[in-house]
């Protein structure tokens, strides 16, 4: 099962940098070659407006503040499950 990642491009989170957020996350994915493993979409508004650029990882809620606190948790998140997948 690959690894999803839903990133809201909503007007809000859009203003908040969401389309930054998307372009770094594409190129982290693109660096460490988890382009297969790992579903990067947009998603339109998440409901959840002015807690930060919103997204998901795996459908779980992460708010980010800015560009480097959402990479800094994405690469958090993807070592702790690619450690965890029986693909190692
Ligand atoms: S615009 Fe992103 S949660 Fe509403």
């Amino acid at each position: 099962m690959p690894i999803e990642i839903t990133v809201c491009v909503g007007s809000s989170c859009h203003v908040r940098g969401s389309r930054d957020v998307l372009k770094r996350f594409a190129e982290i994915l693109k660096a460490e070659r988890l382009e297969d493993e790992v579903v990067l979409v947009g998603s339109f508004c998440m409901e959840r407006c002015g807690e930060g650029t919103n997204w998901k990882f795996n459908g779980e809620d992460v708010s980010s503040g800015s560009v480097e606190a959402a990479e800094e948790t994405l690469r958090r998140r993807l070592a702790e499950t690619l450690k965890n997948s029986p693909k190692g």
